[in-house]
């Protein structure tokens, strides 16, 4: 029976039951109107799944197989081969492949980021399921992690409103100038005592980073017990298990299977055990103290629990989180902005020259210095241009169908915004491969701020809409002084071709953070 005749009989019985007959017959009429009904219904679902199965997907690659789907199409830099998927099966910028059993739609021009990002951000903006973040973040409950809903809200808004303002950031400026010229002084004695010998400066910047981010979030007492070590360590553990591709995520059978919950899970158990510990130290320390006003994350996060609905656990979630995203991606930056100014030597040249500018011998330049400096702010943004820490952005969820260009986009799909691809598509930037801080003063609202802002969804390092990064301000500003710092205090060498001009290896390893893969050693020396 095809769902018109249905409908018909349906209003014929709801007709006849309007005009009164005996109770018996009523009975039965309205029997049969439950199973008309339900007959109706079941043909009305059928035949939307059948219109749905027929309402065109995004184009997907050849090749997939039976269990693996693209699995095998993918190298070990994802975001490569997306981008050249893409660029061979995709169109509109969108492109669906299957990895393992989970679908995912990839996106990889700026129309296709506008219009999940910003034009149907409320259906993107979920998280799908992650089975080891649930481990270390607390059920999901910190704030990268969790899915789009009230509690994410909350938990965003305690964030942006107290600890990562613009306000709050700027109040921690004399703490990032301390630990800047902690680090200032350490390569200062190295190079003295053995002029010529190379730093570790992937170990240098990620120690200030990580100090710095303890500094913000546990106040005075970060280096107490080498308590700064210890979450640096904790970060880097966390970190590696939640980085790449990793199966769970794609076979979600597999978070059921013994081996990897013996695996996997026992890994991250270990790790949120050592986490919870440290985190019931500072909360017992807080408790001890609850009267003094410190600024740092752990008390204010503490004394605004109650206002803003948060359990314990989900404090110690958004810890979790100020650690996790907050040291890599700016210690990955300066990395890669030093690595890139090795290479680009005219530019570190201009950049020198910018920075030393000053006229009188500094003993550092502070925050105040740096507002003349739109050339370091250039180079940070030309950095994250060609090198995303996060060349996916974090997968984004959709939570209901969605219509892009004529492409359906089921609910529960996963969304890769290829953030790393965009930056580098010739269609929108000019010899897009090259490091240019130029192209950065060329905005052409003369705004060096507005690419910042994803204005321009070309440039995405942040991400854009509801999930766009609320750690912008602080990471920019970490970054900003070490390197206005490296670039006054000191002149650099590759190791062994001291004076030559040398390079250095710009090889990658792709992880939830994309980092070189060679340590970056240099050879400083003091003008
Ligand atoms: C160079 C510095 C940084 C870069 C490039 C960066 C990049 C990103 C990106 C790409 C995302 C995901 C956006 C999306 O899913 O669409 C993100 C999210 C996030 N970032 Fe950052 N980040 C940086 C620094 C920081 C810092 C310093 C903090 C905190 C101390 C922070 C906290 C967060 C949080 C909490 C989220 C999750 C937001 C949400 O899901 O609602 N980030 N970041």
């Amino acid at each position: 029976m095809d769902a018109m005749a249905l409908e018909a009989a349906y209003h014929y019985l709801q007709r006849a039951v309007g005009h009164g007959t005996s109770t018996e017959a009523l009975l039965l009429t309205v029997l049969l109107l439950l199973i008309i009904r339900l007959a109706w219904v079941r043909a009305f679902a059928t035949t939307t799944a059948s219109t749905k199965c027929k309402q065109q997907l995004p184009p997907t690659p050849p090749g997939k197989l039976p269990i693996i789907g693209h699995l095998h199409l993918i190298g070990s830099h994802p975001h490569v081969s997306f981008r050249d998927l893409a660029a061979k099966h995709g169109r509109d910028g969108l492109m669906l492949v299957h990895v393992g059993a989970v679908p995912t739609v990839v996106v990889s021009t700026p129309q296709a980021a506008e219009a999940v990002l910003r034009t149907h951000d409320h259906v993107f903006a979920s998280r799908p399921r992650n089975p080891v973040a649930d481990i270390i973040r607390y059920n999901s409950t910190d704030i990268a992690f969790a899915p789009y809903g009230d509690y994410w809200r909350r938990a965003r808004k305690v964030v942006n409103t107290h600890l990562l303002s613009v306000k709050m950031v700027y109040s921690k400026r004399h703490d990032r100038e301390e630990e800047v010229r902690l680090v200032v002084a350490k390569i200062c004695e190295l190079a003295m005592a053995a002029p010529g010998k190379a730093l570790d400066m992937t170990e240098l910047l990620g120690g200030y980073a990580s100090d710095f981010v303890c500094r913000a979030v546990l106040g005075e007492s970060h280096r107490k017990h080498g308590r700064n070590e210890l979450f640096r360590e904790l970060t880097e553990i966390s970190a590696s298990l939640l980085g790449g591709f990793n199966l769970e995520d794609y076979f979600p059978r597999l978070a059921n299977l013994d081996v990897f919950l013996r695996v996997v899970c026992s890994k991250a158990m270990g790790v949120s055990k050592r986490w919870d510990n440290l985190f019931n130290e500072l909360i017992a320390e807080y408790e001890h103290g609850k009267e003094d006003n410190a600024e740092d994350f752990v008390h204010l996060l503490l004394s605004l629990k109650k206002e803003y609905g948060l359990s314990t656990d989900n404090v110690k979630a958004i810890l979790v989180d100020m650690f996790e995203a907050g040291i890599e991606t700016s210690y990955l930056t300066l990395e890669y902005g030093m690595a890139e100014l090795m290479n680009n030597r005219h530019i570190l040249k201009k950049l020198q020259e910018e920075v030393r500018s000053q006229g009188k011998k500094l003993d550092m330049i502070t925050e105040e210095d740096l507002g003349s400096m739109a050339y370091l702010r250039a180079t940070i943004k030309e950095t994250l241009r060609l090198h995303p820490p996060a060349p996916f952005l974090l997968p984004h969820f959709s939570t209901t169908d969605c219509k892009i260009d004529g492409y359906l986009i089921p609910s529960n799909t996963r969304v890769l915004v290829n953030a790393w691809a965009l930056g580098r598509d010739p269609s929108s930037w000019e010899r897009p491969e090259d490091f240019l801080p130029e192209r950065f003063l060329q905005d052409q609202d003369g705004d060096v701020d507005t690419q910042m802002r994803g204005k321009d969804l070309r440039f995405l390092p942040f991400g854009f809409g509801r999930r766009i990064c609320p750690g912008m301000n602080f990471g920019f500003a970490t970054m900003e002084v070490m390197l206005a710092n490296l670039m006054y205090h000191f002149d650099w060498d590759v190791p062994n071709m001291v004076g030559t001009g040398a390079g250095v290896d710009m090889a990658e390893s792709f992880g939830l953070t994309l980092r070189r893969k060679e340590k970056l050693q240099l050879v400083p020396r003091i003008p």
